[in-house]
C-alpha cells in the first residue's frame, strides 16, 4: 500500500500479540507499548539523515556520524499517544514535544479539539504524530491539519494499529504523510472499534474500565 510501512519484525508482532490478549494486565499492556515503541520509533526514524562530526576516542581522532539537522517533534494525540510517546522519548531525549488534545464524540465518531500545545517552530522540524489507534482516520487527519495548519510541512503518522478503513481515509485526505504501523487489523466495527484489535487502547494502557 503506497505510503504505508507495516512494521513485521518479529519482535514487535509477539508484544503486539500480547498486547492484544484480553487477559493482559493493565502494567503488562503499558510495559509492552513502552518496549514496542522503541521498536516502532527506531522504524520511523530510519531514514534520518547523517553528517559527520569530529570526535575523539581514547585512541584516535575519527569523524563520526551523528543526527543531522534540527530536532524532531513527537506530537502525542492525547490520551492514548503518551503510551508511544514514553518510549519515544528514551530513545530521542532530545526531541521536542506537542500534545493535541482530541476526543471522539460516541455519536458522530467525528473528532473533537480540546487541547493543542506545540513548539512554534514546527515548520523547521521533522514532526511524528503518535496515536496507537488509527480507526476512522477522523482524529488522525484533525491532528495532522491541525499541525499543519501551525506551520508543519514534513510530517510522518505512527500508530500501532491500523484499520483499512482508516487508512483509507488518511491516506486520500493526507498522501504526503507517510504512516507506520505494526499491524492493519480486518476492518471496524458499528461503534468504530478495530477489529480483531485490542479494545480501547487508553483504558487499557490506564486501567480506566
Ligand atoms: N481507539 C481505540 O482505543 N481502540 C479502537 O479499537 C479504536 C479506537
Amino acid at each position: 500500500m503506497k505510503g504505508v510501512t507495516v512494521v513485521t519484525h518479529p519482535l514487535v508482532q509477539h508484544k503486539l500479540t500480547i498486547m492484544r490478549k484480553k487477559e493482559t494486565s493493565t502494567a503488562g499492556f503499558r510495559r509492552l507499548l513502552r518496549e514496542i515503541s522503541l521498536l516502532l520509533c527506531y522504524e520511523v526514524t530510519r531514514d534520518l539523515e547523517l553528517t559527520t562530526v569530529e570526535i575523539e576516542t581514547p585512541l584516535a581522532i575519527m569523524q563520526a556520524p551523528t543526527l543531522e539537522g534540527k530536532k524532531l517533534v513527537f506530537a502525542s494525540v492525547l490520551r492514548a499517544g503518551n503510551g508511544l510517546l514514553d518510549g519515544m522519548l528514551d530513545l530521542v531525549p532530545a526531541a521536542r514535544v506537542a500534545h493535541i488534545g482530541l476526543y471522539r464524540d460516541h455519536d458522530t465518531l467525528q473528532a473533537v479539539e480540546y487541547f493543542f500545545k506545540a513548539p512554534s517552530d514546527l515548520g523547521d522540524r521533522l514532526v511524528i504524530v503518535v496515536d496507537p489507534m488509527l480507526a476512522t482516520g477522523n482524529s488522525a487527519i484533525a491532528a495532522v491539519e491541525k499541525l499543519k495548519s501551525r506551520g508543519a510541512t514534513n510530517i510522518r503518522y505512527l500508530c500501532l494499529l491500523a484499520a483499512p478503513e482508516g487508512i483509507k481515509a488518511f491516506t486520500e485526505a493526507l498522501p504526503d504523510v507517510p504512516v507506520f504501523t505494526a499491524a492493519i487489523d480486518e476492518k471496524l466495527n458499528e461503534k468504530g472499534y478495530i477489529v480483531p484489535g485490542l479494545g480501547d487502547a487508553g483504558d487499557r494502557m490506564y486501567g480506566t474500565k
